[in-house]
């Protein structure tokens, strides 16, 4: 089969592999229909994630057909149309027990790190029955390949953990495809406002068609005297970071209102100072999460309800074929605006 494995830093290939084949009980045999580039996945070519070694067959969304199944598996046959997650979970350890699938000790965050992914035609999933999850009859894939990590991120670590309100104030740093789906998502509460900061005056446009009510663009380094400008001079309810980078954490710091949550969605690669000497005394709240997945089901019957409309974020499309081609688009967003690019395998 084809697939795009990573070479170490800077290096990636699209290659023939053997199809992959089943190892234990609960695995699943998956055929890849449609899957997608994440900002992780740019990370990991950077160098930035240890536990991907050369070798490893890269992307932890997709979509697919039930290929085959071990005998372990009694959720799912051959022919089944599955959404895969991009945290695999056994349902049974005791993270699992308490909704932290992130930490599933055989499982979390593995597929296209750990083992090889879905940027290719065939993908093995392990603990199939509780890290697949059946499509609806009509549904549309390509926009269910936004369900796999962007969705549930945005909405879990963002929104949920930023405790968004009917009536309160959203800032969101970073406009990207988990920013933008913290935005898609925070509406599910009626905010009263939301506003999307960011460096690219494109991305803050679609921002604004996705519902954004403010955009400020940070390039002057004034973005905090502008949100507090917006907001009678409070400051925000939650405060999303959904960059990764101090300069971030800090707009952060500087925008919660007393009594409000930051919540981190961004990976970080160095550390970032906290400003105790100025938050000891706002009541603040901080939080960090790995996505759980556990919000999947929940966000499928949005979509299937139209209440969500993941596909507003697809920008381009490829054939598995043209996937180096589809990471330059993607790796050059600014100067190309793709947002999510759908591969079809
Ligand atoms: N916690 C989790 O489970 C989890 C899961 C998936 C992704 N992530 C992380 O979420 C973050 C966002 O992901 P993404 O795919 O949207 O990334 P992205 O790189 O596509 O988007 C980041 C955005 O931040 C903007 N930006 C960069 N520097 C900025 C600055 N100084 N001020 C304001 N905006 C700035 C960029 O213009 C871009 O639009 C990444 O760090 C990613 O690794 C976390
Ligand atoms: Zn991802
Ligand atoms: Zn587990």
């Amino acid at each position: 089969m084809k697939a795009l494995v990573y070479g170490g830093p800077g290096k990636k290939s699209l290659e023939s592999r053997p199809k992959p084949e089943i190892r234990a009980p609960g695995d699943a045999i998956v055929k890849i229909v449609k899957t997608t580039i994440c900002g992780t996945d740019l990370h990991i070519l950077k160098g930035d994630v240890a536990t991907c070694a050369p070798g490893r067959i890269l992307g932890h969304e997709g979509v697919g057909v039930i290929d085959s199944v071990g005998a372990g598996v009694t959720a799912f046959k051959p022919g089944d149309r599955v959404l895969i997650s991009c945290i695999s979970s056994c349902g049974k350890c005791e993270y699992c027990r308490k909704g932290l699938f992130s930490h599933c000790t055989t499982g979390g965050w593995i597929l296209g790190n750990e083992i090889d992914g879905t940027q290719a035609e065939y993908v093995r999933t392990p603990h199939a029955d509780t890290s697949l999850y059946r499509i609806p009859a009509g549904a549309d894939e390509e926009a269910l390949v936004m369900l796999s990590d962007i969705l549930p991120t945005g909405f879990e670590c963002g929104v949920l953990n930023g405790k968004v309100a009917p009536g309160s104030s959203v800032a969101i740093v970073g406009a990207g495809p988990i920013g933008l789906a913290a935005l898609l998502t925070a509406q599910f509460y009626s905010p009263a406002e939301i506003i999307m900061i960011d460096l690219d005056d494109k991305r803050l446009e679609v921002a604004r068609r996705f519902g954004a009510t403010h955009t400020v663009n940070s390039a002057d380094g004034k973005a905090a005297e502008r949100v507090k400008a917006l907001t009678d001079g409070v400051g925000v309810d939650t405060a999303i970071e959904a960059v990764g980078i101090p300069a971030t954490f800090l707009i952060c710091e500087d925008i919660v209102a007393p009594g409000g949550v930051i919540a981190n969605v961004g990976v970080h690669g160095v550390k970032v100072d906290l400003h105790l000497d100025r938050l000891w005394s706002q009541n603040i709240t901080i939080t960090t999460r790995l996505v759980d997945t556990v919000t999947t089901p929940m966000l499928l019957k949005t979509v299937r309800s139209k209440k969500l409309d993941p596909a507003k974020l697809i920008t381009h499309r490829f054939a598995l074929d043209q996937i180096l081609e589809a990471y330059d688009t993607f790796g050059h967003a600014a100067d190309t605006h793709a947002l999510k690019v759908i591969i079809s395998a």
